[in-house]
């Protein structure tokens, strides 16, 4: 083996791209550049999302690092270079390979990696070491490919590689519980209060929790953490979070989190970073649409703005099932925009009369939306698919509309839009 990468030239300029949600595939994309630093390659790593796939005709080794997330989807930073890759007319001078980063608990597993994978082998683009597809505990097997890696493009064997794992476990404790909707409501809500260990933590993160570690749980099998978006602000709430959970009857985690769990219960979770999916201050104001317990973050989202010396304008439009029954943190709204902490603020219920959603709102304000989106507004959606679907076609039409118009708008891609759907 050792002579075999003694005989190859080695070769120069080596661009690391990274496509992530959580930051393991930035991890795993960094770990590689400091190998390759030591080994003499030059090299250089790149966010997937500020690299365009037309731009790899001009590159001679790419290595890739994607996770899949959704039902099988690449990260959001990655989108557009993945729908962008196909339209590249061919790459036969180009060297690759791809770590792909996944879960098997997911019946699209590793989808990214390996579609990214097969359309650089049509496009005539040569591998240079096999794709790697790894699972939850993505460490070892990345390791390997990072020594594979870098051993053949230094020409020499490379040492081993160690990687630390990234889902740290940390405890907390349930301090206070409320339900937030009304018993007559056709759902349930709770509003839950946690103390917990630090962990570094920004509004848009979520937190996990493994359904089998539940104390008094019914007997689970279940391994896979179920997620919930942080509702708390850590520059209000210094030890701990809060969450917004709906209990899903037959579910093996809400149900233990609405239910079962007694403040003084102690859990263990784990942090979910969401890198596409924060606060940035680098826009005049934000469009927040929420739909259900889609509002979780965007509490956060408010009271950490609140907290902020310089504020950005906010418009929240939320929507829910009856306007009696499940208004989430209804006070809390009312408190916030007499504050000024919420600029504007428009509801729609889908079973009162008329039956309204969050993307009807978004048509009957539609000339409002347009003005706060052409001067600069970043929008934010949180809530179902569907509900996300719909709402991404209202700002795709809409968009589209403003191009005619030539107001610097062109497509949504755009624009500043973040979504998390679940
Ligand atoms: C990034 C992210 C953030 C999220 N944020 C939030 C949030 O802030 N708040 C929130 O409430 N949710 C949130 N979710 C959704 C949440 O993670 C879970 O999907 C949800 O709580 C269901 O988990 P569960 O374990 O209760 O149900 P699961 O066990 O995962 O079951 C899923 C569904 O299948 C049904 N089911 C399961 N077993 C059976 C059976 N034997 N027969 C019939 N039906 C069955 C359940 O009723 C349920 O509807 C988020 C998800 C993600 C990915
Ligand atoms: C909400 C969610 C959805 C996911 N969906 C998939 C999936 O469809 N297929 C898959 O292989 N992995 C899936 N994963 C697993 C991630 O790809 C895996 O945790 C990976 O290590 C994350 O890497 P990243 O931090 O670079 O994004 C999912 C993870 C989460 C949290």
């Amino acid at each position: 083996m050792f002579s075999l990468y003694k005989k190859r030239p080695a070769l120069a300029e080596v661009t690391i791209l990274f496509g992530t949600h959580s930051g393991h595939s930035k991890y795993v994309a960094r770990q590689l550049a400091k190998l390759l630093d030591l080994k003499g390659v030059s090299h250089r790593v790149l966010n997937m999302k500020r690299f365009r796939a037309a731009d790899l005709v001009q590159e001679r080794c790419v290595l890739m690092v994607v996770s899949t997330h959704g039902d099988g989807e690449p990260p959001a930073g990655a989108m557009r270079f993945v729908t962008e890759l196909s339209k590249v007319p061919e790459l036969s001078g180009l060297q690759y390979s791809v770590c792909a980063l996944g879960d098997s608990y997911y019946e699209n597993f590793c989808e990214t990696g390996r579609y990214i994978d097969a359309v650089m082998m049509r496009l005539g683009a040569r591998a240079l070491v096999p794709r790697v597809d790894c699972d939850e505990e993505f460490e070892m097997p990345a390791a390997r490919w990072i020594k594979e890696v870098a051993g053949v493009l230094s020409g020499s064997v490379a040492e081993e590689v160690s990687l630390v794992s990234q889902t740290r476990r940390y405890k907390a404790r349930l301090t206070r519980q409320f339900r937030l909707n009304q018993p007559d409501s056709s759902k349930e809500v709770f509003h839950l209060e946690f103390e917990s260990d630090l962990f570094p933590y920004l509004p848009g993160d979520s937190v996990g929790f493994i359904p089998s570690g539940f104390p008094n749980g019914r007997d689970q099998q279940g391994r896979t953490p179920r997620y919930y978006s942080i509702a708390s602000s850590p520059l209000e709430v210094t030890n701990g979070f809060h969450l917004t959970v709906k209990t899903h009857e037959k579910g093996l985690c809400s149900p233990c989190l609405n239910h079962l769990l007694r403040p003084g219960d102690e859990l263990e979770f784990i942090h979910l970073p969401s890198e596409s999916f924060r606060l940035g201050h680098d826009h005049p104001a934000i469009i927040l649409v929420a739909a259900g317990v889609g509002i979780a973050p965007f509490r956060a989202f408010i009271r950490h703005n609140a907290a902020q010396l310089n504020p950005v304008k906010i418009w929240l439009l939320y929507g829910d099932r009856n306007i009696e029954t499940d208004y989430l943190y209804r006070d809390e709204w009312k408190a916030l925009l007499e504050k000024g902490s919420i600029h504007r603020m428009d509801v729609a219920f889908s079973r009162n009369d008329p039956p309204q959603y969050v993307q009807d709102l978004l048509r009957i304000n539609r000339k409002d939306v347009a003005q706060w989106v052409q001067s600069g507004t970043a929008v934010y959606v949180c809530g179902s698919k569907p509900m996300g679907a719909a709402v991404r076609g209202f700002f795709d039409d809409l968009s589209q509309n403003l191009a005619l118009g030539d107001k610097g708008v062109h497509d949504r891609a755009e624009l500043a839009y973040y979504e998390e759907l679940f």
